[in-house]
């Protein structure tokens, strides 16, 4: 018997001709319910692409602002307007602003972590996904500030062996791992493979075998015969892990590493969200206007 809240989304869902992004950290329940699971990436390029009139966006706010500015002629709401990153806190456009003024040639590279006034503030965005390669596309004699994230942004130095400036946000969850967990987990489990978030610190990252956004640790037990992974990032992608491969164990760096902001949006709020057609997330369109170039100039080199 299907539940009777799952089955009122369905018919929501058709009535309003909406779409469910969920982020690969969201409830399970949620994943199972959405159109589109997914990393801060792909989320972004479903959006671009949907024609759907109303997309409920099953993530954080600053997914949800993304998606927004992406999609001016639709209408993007949250389940849970609470629902924030507090590392994308950690930076507001007017501080960018006075840092810009001590460095006034510098190239701003904002993750997409961050608002959209950031955003506005910077040159171009990256994700977990592509910031690697969003880095690399600018010309070497460029000195870049990287924002918000200083564990991604030294993640992307050392890979690209390439010295930036770093602004002193981090993101909590990932920060609660810590390599003490993982080489623990590793000596009771020496067979283990060790896939980490970027977001992890260096000395977390140091110890793994791949370092990927969520998707691409979703992506990486398919492509080896290893049975067991230690899994350094947000607990919520344990859900999709194990249910997309059943033969295969993981276990999590630490139980501790959850984003208690994900996890404001339940089934029930979902289906509010559509009953009621809030929370509706806009951005005005003086800061969206410059803010949605920077996201598709990603877009453009992903
Ligand atoms: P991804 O883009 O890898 O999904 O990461 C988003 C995020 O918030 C990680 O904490
Ligand atoms: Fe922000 Fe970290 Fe939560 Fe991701 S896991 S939304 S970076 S606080």
């Amino acid at each position: 018997m299907t539940d009777p809240i799952v089955e009122r989304i369905s018919e929501l869902r058709k009535k309003h001709n909406a779409i469910i992004l969920a982020h690969n950290y969201q409830r399970g329940e949620i994943q199972d319910v959405a159109d589109f699971v997914g990393d801060s990436l792909g989320l972004s390029q479903q959006a671009a692409k949907t024609d759907a009139d109303l997309i409920v966006f099953c993530g954080v706010h600053f997914m949800a602002e993304t998606a927004a500015m992406l999609c001016p002629d639709k209408t993007v709401i949250m389940p849970d307007e609470n629902a924030g990153c507090p590392m994308a806190a950690m930076i507001t456009a007017r501080e960018l602003r006075e840092k810009k003024k001590l460095y006034p040639d510098v190239t701003v590279v904002c993750y997409v972590n961050s608002t959209a006034a950031v955003k506005a503030e910077s040159d171009i965005c990256c994700t977990s996904a592509n910031a690697t390669k969003i880095v690399a596309s600018i010309p070497k004699d460029r000195e870049i500030l990287f924002v918000p994230d200083k564990s991604l942004g030294a993640y992307v130095a050392s890979c690209l062996n390439r010295k930036m400036i770093f602004w002193d946000g981090y993101c909590p969850s990932h920060h609660r791992i810590l390599s003490e967990h993982v080489v623990q987990l590793k000596s009771e489990h020496p067979d283990a493979k060790i896939v980490v978030h970027p977001e992890c610190t260096p000395d977390v990252i140091a110890l793994a075998d791949h370092v990927a956004s969520t998707t691409g640790i979703i992506k990486y037990p398919g492509s080896n015969h290893t049975k067991e992974f230690i899994v350094g990032t947000e607990i919520g992608i344990l859900h999709r892990l194990r249910q997309t491969y059943p033969d295969k164990t993981f276990l999590p760096a630490t139980p501790l590493s959850d984003c208690p902001n994900m996890k404001l949006n339940t089934l029930e709020k979902v289906m509010w969200s559509l009953e009621d057609l809030q929370f509706v997330v806009t951005v005005p369109e003086e800061i969206a206007v410059k803010a949605r170039k920077t996201i598709q100039q990603m877009l453009d080199l992903s």
